[in-house]
Order: structure tokens, then C-alpha cells, then sequence
């Protein structure tokens, strides 16, 4: 079962169950219940190393956004990669895994003055400054520490990255960053030079999300080298950090052909390198921080089938116990994630059906015309491909449902990740008025 969307270990027992990890998936539901979240250990670790090694001399950082939760940091801080967070509830999450502040890159387009002060409290390595009150904010809150905060300024490089519009924020109107071509980066750089407890030592520029091809990421390296070197020239200071951010596309689909890792990484290197000598500019420390490439092929969601309704000629429904709420992704992004039948194997022919959650909305999708032998019956486990980044991490409680539990599988040993939630916990934070 290597080719395709799936987590490295996945293969089927004599029976024909899906395993994952060495474990059944009926095993695993049976003791933590649909939906789940199964992780591949061996997959998720495999894909630090292959990040690490495929940027020799570049920093990792892995973008907890994509799914931030005290084990997963734990499993990605002990392969050494660093951690970037963006907003005071990641950076939380980060120290209660006992992740090292000085391995931690705050970002975030409106980081509040806690959020700030956190940061600096704690010693984060580098902010990454994302407008001109933040500039503000940050000398007057290093002053009152009596520190000096060093920073990165966040560059518009108006890159279209050809990706969904909504994750698409490299490009000139946005609301992250500042606008390379308005002039607004030189004028950040330009004021913050007259600070005393603010320092740019860098630059970061992130082009969007689920990219496929070498080309943009190359060109985001060329306009922010050239910054650079512009900078040195007008300025004298040589600023000698440059993280040119995630975005690494991933396989959802057997459909979806994602640059390799380590064919990504030798176009980047050599397009700085080749860059840095024609401008004569002394080769930064780069960074790179990759989220959905790290934690979302490692993982699949198993969910129960409960209701199968063929209408003639039109289509055959295929509710499962969970949806929007674990996976928005269908929803906000008409994102198409793999899907097999995971309790058993069948022979039957297969036939396209549209596998929906149970909420209350028609947009709430798993995956249309999913094709999946025609004898499928209410109880089979459905798997769902490479729902490790931005589900767990954009879950929510839509009516009520609780969030499902997430487990580490690895060698036939099963760890939980995430405790599934429980009725309880749905009315924890409310206020009864009587
Ligand atoms: N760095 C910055 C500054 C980012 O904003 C992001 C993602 C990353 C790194 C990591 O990008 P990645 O390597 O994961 O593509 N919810 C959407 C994706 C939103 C991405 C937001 N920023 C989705 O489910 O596709």
C-alpha cells in the first residue's frame, strides 16, 4: 500500500483489515471509537528526517498550525526541528510539551501585547514582525524588559503561488505581512533601524499552501535575496537570516503529484546559492517551516458507515459518524481527501458514492463520487488519506459532536494522542442561568 496518499506502514492483515502501525483498524476503534484520528508514527518521524536531510544546513521549523497538540510537538521536537507558533495558545502548547522557548518562532498578523510579552518573557529565538505597530509594540515592551528583541520582518513578495485562493497569501493584497512592491518592507526595515530594543536580523516570506511545483518557491528566494542585497547596499547592514516558509504541497489523492522533499530542497539551495554569488551576497542561515508536509500524510480518520441511501439514478449517500466537524477541509476548500474501505477487502465492482458527514449542512462533504465496491454496508470503516494537517488543528464542536479521540500507532503498540472527547467536556465551559 505504499503508492499513494496513505502513511507509510499502511497494509492489510490476513483478514483483510487496513492496519496501520502494525494495528487493525477495527482494534482501534473498538477501543476508542469513531471517528479516530490514527497517526503513523513511523511515517510522521520519516518525514522530520527526510525534511532534514533533503535541507542540508537549513533550519526546520515545523508549522504547528498544522496540527498542535502536546504529543505531536513532543514526536517533531525530538527530530529536531524547531517550532513555529502563531498565536499565545501555540506558544502555550509548545511550553507544556516542554519544548525549549529558544527553539520557538512566534508569528502571527495581529499578535496581541500578551502574546507579545509572552514571547519575550519566555525567549522565544525570533518573532517574526508582521506591521508597523507591531514594530511599536515590540520596542516599547523589550524596553520595559530591558532586552532587545530579535526579529524577522515579515515580506509581502507579491508571489502568486497558483493555489486555492484562500490559502494563497504571498501575493500583493494581503493581509500578512508588508507589501514588497508598495515600498512598505523598506519602510519597515527603515524605522526599525532608529530602535533600540528591536533588531532585524531577517527576513521571512511565506508564498501559500498545497504547492506542487519548485517554481515559486524558487522565485520567492530570488525577490527576498534580492531585498536583501538591496538592503546591504542602501543601508550597510547585511542581514544574514532568511526563512522562506512552508507550504510544500502533499499527495490527498493518488491524482496529486507533490514535488519530492528532497528534489524541493536541492532547487531551493541551489537557487540561493546561485543567487547569493551573482549578487555577491553572503549565503544566509535559511529556515524553512513546513506544516502539512511534516504531519498530514502520516495520518488517516477512520469513520463508521451509518446510512446508505441510493436514490435512482442520482446519488448514493454515504453518511459516516463524523464530518465538518473533524474535517473542514471539504467544506472550505472543496479539498478532495482519499477513501478506501478499511475493515475488510471486497471483490464487489465499485461504484462512485458521495460520502457525507452528519451535520446539519449539504456542504458538509468527505469526499464526492468516492469510488468504493458496491456491496459497502452500514458498519464497514471507512479510512480517509492524509488527514493529519489542518483537521484536528480546525476541529470544532459543530451540533454538538464531540471531538474524536487521536492515537499513535507504531509496532503494533498504540498510544493516545488526544483523549476523545466526552459529553461532559461539550458543556465544560458553559454558564447555566439557572
Ligand atoms: N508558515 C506560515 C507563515 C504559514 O502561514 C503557514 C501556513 C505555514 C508556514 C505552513 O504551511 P504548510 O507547509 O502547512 O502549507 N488550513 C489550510 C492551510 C492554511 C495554511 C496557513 N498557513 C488547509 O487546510 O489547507
Amino acid at each position: 500500500m505504499t503508492a499513494g496518499p496513505w502513511p507509510m506502514t499502511a497494509a492489510r492483515d490476513g483478514a483483510g483489515a487496513l492496519t496501520i502501525g502494525g494495528v487493525a483498524v477495527g482494534e482501534l476503534t473498538a477501543r476508542y471509537a469513531t471517528p479516530l484520528w490514527v497517526v503513523d508514527e513511523e511515517d510522521l518521524r520519516a518525514r522530520c528526517r527526510a525534511y532534514v536531510a533533503g535541507f542540508p544546513g537549513v533550519e526546520v521549523t515545523y508549522a504547528s498550525k498544522a496540527w498542535c497538540s502536546l504529543g505531536i510537538l513532543q514526536l517533531v521536537d525530538e527530530e529536531g526541528l524547531k517550532i513555529d507558533v502563531a498565536s499565545g495558545g501555540e506558544l502555550h502548547t509548545a511550553l507544556m510539551a516542554g519544548v525549549d522557548p529558544a527553539r520557538l518562532i512566534l508569528h502571527g498578523n495581529n499578535k496581541s501585547v500578551a502574546e507579545l510579552d509572552q514571547a519575550l518573557e519566555v525567549g522565544v529565538f525570533r518573532i517574526v514582525v508582521d506591521s508597523f505597530e507591531e514594530l511599536e509594540r515590540l520596542e516599547r515592551l523589550a524596553a520595559a524588559r530591558g532586552v532587545t528583541a530579535e526579529v524577522w520582518l515579515r515580506i509581502t513578495p507579491g508571489i502568486d503561488a497558483h493555489t486555492h485562493e484562500y490559502v494563497r497569501t504571498g501575493h500583493d493584497d494581503a493581509k500578512f505581512g508588508f507589501t514588497l512592491s508598495l515600498g512598505l518592507a523598506d519602510e519597515a526595515f527603515v524605522r526599525s533601524l532608529a530602535l533600540d530594543h528591536v533588531e532585524v536580523v531577517g527576513i521571512h516570506a511565506h508564498i501559500g499552501s498545497q504547492i506542487f511545483g519548485t517554481d515559486p518557491f524558487i522565485a520567492n528566494a530570488e525577490v527576498t535575496l534580492d531585498l536583501l542585497s538591496r538592503w546591504r547596499d542602501e543601508h550597510g547592514v547585511t542581514l544574514a537570516e532568511l526563512n522562506l516558509g512552508g507550504g510544500m504541497g502533499i499527495r490527498y489523492t493518488h491524482e496529486d503529484h507533490p514535488v519530492e522533499v528532497h528534489r524541493y530542497g536541492k532547487a531551493v539551495l541551489e537557487a540561493v546559492s546561485e543567487r547569493c554569488e551573482q549578487l555577491g551576497y553572503p549565503q544566509p542561515q535559511l529556515f524553512v517551516e513546513p506544516g502539512r508536509a511534516i504531519v498530514g500524510p502520516s495520518t488517516v480518520t477512520l469513520y463508521e458507515v451509518g446510512t446508505i441511501k441510493a436514490l435512482p439514478g442520482l446519488t448514493t449517500w454515504v453518511s459516516v459518524d463524523g464530518g465538518m466537524s473533524d474535517n473542514i477541509r471539504p467544506a472550505l476548500y472543496d479539498a478532495e481527501h482519499e477513501v478506501l474501505l478499511a475493515s475488510r477487502v471486497s471483490d464487489a465492482e465499485p461504484r462512485a458514492v458521495t460520502v457525507v458527514g452528519k451535520h446539519c449542512e449539504s456542504g458538509d462533504l468527505v469526499r464526492e463520487h468516492a469510488p468504493l465496491p458496491g456491496d459497502l454496508a452500514v458498519g464497514d470503516l471507512l479510512a480517509v488519506a492524509a488527514t493529519g494537517a489542518y483537521t484536528a488543528s480546525m476541529a470544532s464542536n459543530y451540533n454538538r459532536l464531540v471531538r474524536p479521540a487521536a492515537v499513535l500507532v507504531r509496532d503494533g503498540e498504540v498510544r493516545e494522542l488526544v483523549r476523545r472527547e466526552t459529553l461532559e467536556d461539550l458543556v465544560r465551559l458553559d454558564v447555566p442561568l439557572r
